[in-house]
């Protein structure tokens, strides 16, 4: 199993003080920010101006996750903006293999996300197309929900589908993640991990990366 990836989200900090909030999470090995237009979601945060604003200022690379509509049009000036990994949902793209290409030829690397009721299954055969799979694990649009088990079934076909392929798709996870669901997460399949609430909730947030860490580590381990 490759690396666990711990991956903030921005979506819980302090956004007037987003800087200061950037440096207290420097350990972790991307900041996720969560980009979400009101429409694709019923919640609204920033856009491309901000999070290139971010890209300046981030001691770690940006993890971009694309909560909006017409994912098409509008996520490839995310990969123009220099961001490292740019998502979109499979549910807000027409042509998912063709805007993964796009991400990739731009020099990002290309994620594509999925709803907690979105199956898998349709998407196998593109997922050479992608370096990363988000598989949400509560419904999009808002930090602080309870991880919905009912989407372990999901990440443990899309993990068995990777290994049997071969192919190094990593699997991001996403909503409700705590130092309790990463270890069914992890156990799961998921190596990289998304936690607002859990990091920015907690009185030192360096300090919940490395436990949150630890845990996903330990339940790979047992896993492998
Ligand atoms: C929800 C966002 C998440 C959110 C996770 O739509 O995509 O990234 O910030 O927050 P927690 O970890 O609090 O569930
Ligand atoms: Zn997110």
């Amino acid at each position: 199993m490759s690396q666990c990836c711990i991956n903030p989200s921005i979506l819980s900090a302090d956004f007037v003080n987003l800087e200061a909030e950037l440096q207290r999470i420097s350990n972790a090995d991307a900041v996720h920010v969560d980009v979400m237009d009101n429409h694709f979601v019923p919640n609204l945060t920033l856009g491309l101006p901000v999070v290139q604003r971010i890209q300046a200022v981030s001691p770690v690379p940006l993890d971009a996750h694309l909560m909006i509509s017409d994912a098409d049009r509008w996520a490839p000036a995310y990969a123009d903006a220099g961001v490292a990994s740019v998502t979109f949902h499979a549910e807000a793209a027409m042509a998912p293999v063709k805007l993964a290409r796009e991400l990739r030829a731009r020099g990002s690397k290309a994620g594509m996300a999925l709803r907690p009721a979105t199956p898998v299954e349709p998407y196998l055969d593109m997922l050479s197309e992608l370096d990363m799979l988000l598989i949400m694990t509560v419904e999009p649009g808002f930090g602080g929900q309870s991880f919905l088990d009912i989407t372990l079934p999901k990440i443990r076909r899309a993990r068995a589908a990777i290994e049997g392929s071969g192919i190094g798709v990593a699997i991001q996870v996403d909503g409700g993640i705590t130092e309790e669901t990463i270890v069914r997460a992890a156990e799961a399949g998921a190596n990289v991990f998304v936690a607002g609430s859990a990091v920015y909730g907690h009185a030192d947030p360096a300090e919940a990366i490395d436990r949150l860490r630890a845990a996903g580590q330990a339940a790979a381990a047992t896993k492998a």
